[in-house]
């Protein structure tokens, strides 16, 4: 793998001042050195954010986003050009070279603005390492082309992860996916719109039922938003619900266990659905209300532990998109290799079985249940599928019509569907997903 990743609109470097790299560099510390998701370190420093002009807002995501990418490769160059190692305690000198070097390298800034404010930055925050600041970035600057066509360098471990799940040659596709900016989806309220919407935003009509923009930009001053005739939703993310949706009676009750923020609750209520749709975190579920309020849409909202939660009757469907790694969405969130280890994995695969059990007991006979995870490892899509299988004497595979999605290359074994970034790159490729449907028989007693 080579190259340099793609990127969203990347504001002007020219014109985007020393408070944007500021707080590019204060939140680069907040991801990688206290290991906090760039979107929680955005949304707590909205202050800061607010005091800074869109454009160089742009400019900020669109280096930070840049340096995740490369971030083995620029820590790997700034190494190579140290005499010794930076003290531990340099964090902040770090991420000042590596937004200079992200910006030099990807950005294709010029050399003399980022490297005037990285110096600046580095006079202002610890002015013993200005000159070092000064010599390293300008060096970095010098050899910016050539950095750009070395080969992606990802975390260790997860690079081992997923060559052990999918072997060298499609772990590499997945990786190189994974450099580029991914395009932005909308799920429909109602998919007649999808030939008039597409021409009004200027669309691709996606075989899964959804649009792809063709640009990207703020969606919110998107024709259709205010109204909430869509939302923005992967297309592997789209298919769980509309794989549940497919097998079940207008105006089923269905149960969405693990539902906030809630894309699947709308499309499942926009499929004629009566949803129940429960999540244990509040915070999450006043998202969810936001999302319904402006679709127009709607769903009995329970904020409950999906573990301990009795309902009084069993449920026709149950959609269970469960708790894990989320090693399915770095395209989108690209600092996740560096801020995960595999050290968490046992406990999400603990609290996916007993997910998995729960939503078995509030199903009925005859039921269907989809399981569904944005994980691209085994341990929480294949595997959990078939440990349920075997431990669960009432559970049938209903095996899912993978063409019928525009993805027949994505159906596995045991008639699963695995979505991996490395599908559907002519068209711009899709999240990891894995989906699996099970049928509950009908007592025979
Ligand atoms: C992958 S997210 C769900 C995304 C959602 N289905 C959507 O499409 O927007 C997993 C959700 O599970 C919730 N969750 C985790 N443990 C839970 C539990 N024991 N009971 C209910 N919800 C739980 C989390 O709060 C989180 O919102």
């Amino acid at each position: 793998m080579s190259g340099k990743p793609s990127h969203p609109p990347r504001g002007d470097a020219q014109r985007a001042g020393l408070d944007s790299r500021r707080y590019a560099v204060t939140l680069a510390s907040a991801v990688l050195d206290q290991g906090v998701f760039l979107d929680d370190a955005m949304s707590a420093r909205a202050e800061q954010r607010s005091k800074l002009a869109p454009r160089d807002r742009a400019f900020a995501h669109a280096v930070l986003l840049a340096l995740f990418r490369g971030l083995g490769r620029i820590d790997a160059e700034i190494d190579a050009r140290l005499s010794k190692p930076l003290p531990e305690n340099a964090t902040r000198v770090r991420n000042i070279l590596r937004i200079a070097a992200a910006e030099m390298v990807f950005l294709e800034t010029p050399a003399y603005a980022a490297v005037d404010a990285a110096v600046r930055m580095a006079k202002r925050s610890d002015p013993r390492f200005s000159g070092l600041v000064n010599a390293i970035s300008r060096r970095l600057g010098e050899a910016a082309a050539d950095i750009r066509t070395k080969p992606t360098v990802t975390a260790a471990w997860f690079e081992k992860a997923l060559v052990s799940d999918w072997g060298a040659e499609t772990a590499a596709r997945i990786q190189e996916a994974h450099q580029q900016q991914p395009p932005i989806d909308l799920s429909l309220r109602a998919e007649e719109t999808a030939a008039a919407l597409a021409q009004e935003l200027d669309a691709e009509a996606l075989p899964t039922g959804g649009l792809r923009l063709r640009s990207s930009g703020a969606v919110t001053a998107l024709p259709g938003f205010e109204e909430g005739a869509w939302w923005v939703q992967d297309a592997a993310a789209a298919l769980p619900a509309k794989i549940l949706v497919e097998t079940t009676a207008p105006r089923a009750k269905v149960l969405d266990l693990c539902a906030a923020p809630g894309g699947k609750t709308l499309q499942l209520a926009a499929g004629g659905a009566e949803v129940t749709a429960l999540d244990v975190s509040d915070k999450r579920l006043a998202r969810l209300r936001e999302n319904l309020k402006r679709t127009g849409l709607r769903a009995d909202i329970r904020s409950e532990d999906a573990l301990s939660w009795a309902p009084s009757t069993l449920f026709d469907a149950v959609l269970l998109d469960a708790p894990c790694s989320a090693s399915g969405t770095v395209r989108r969130h690209p600092e996740l290799p560096w801020i995960k280890s595999l050290a968490g994995l046992r406990d999400l695969v603990t609290l996916q079985d007993n997910l998995l059990d729960a939503a078995w007991r509030m199903l009925r006979p005859g039921g269907v249940l989809v399981y569904c995870t944005c994980s691209l490892f085994k341990a929480e899509g294949e595997d959990r599928a078939a440990a349920f299988l075997d431990r669960t004497d009432d559970a049938r595979t209903r095996r899912i019509a993978a063409d019928r999605f525009g993805v027949p290359e994505a159906i596995c074994d045991g008639g699963w569907l695995r979505l991996t970034p490395a599908l559907w790159t002519d068209r711009g490729g899709m999240d990891g997903f894995f989906v699996a449907r099970f049928e509950k028989q009908a007592s025979t007693a």
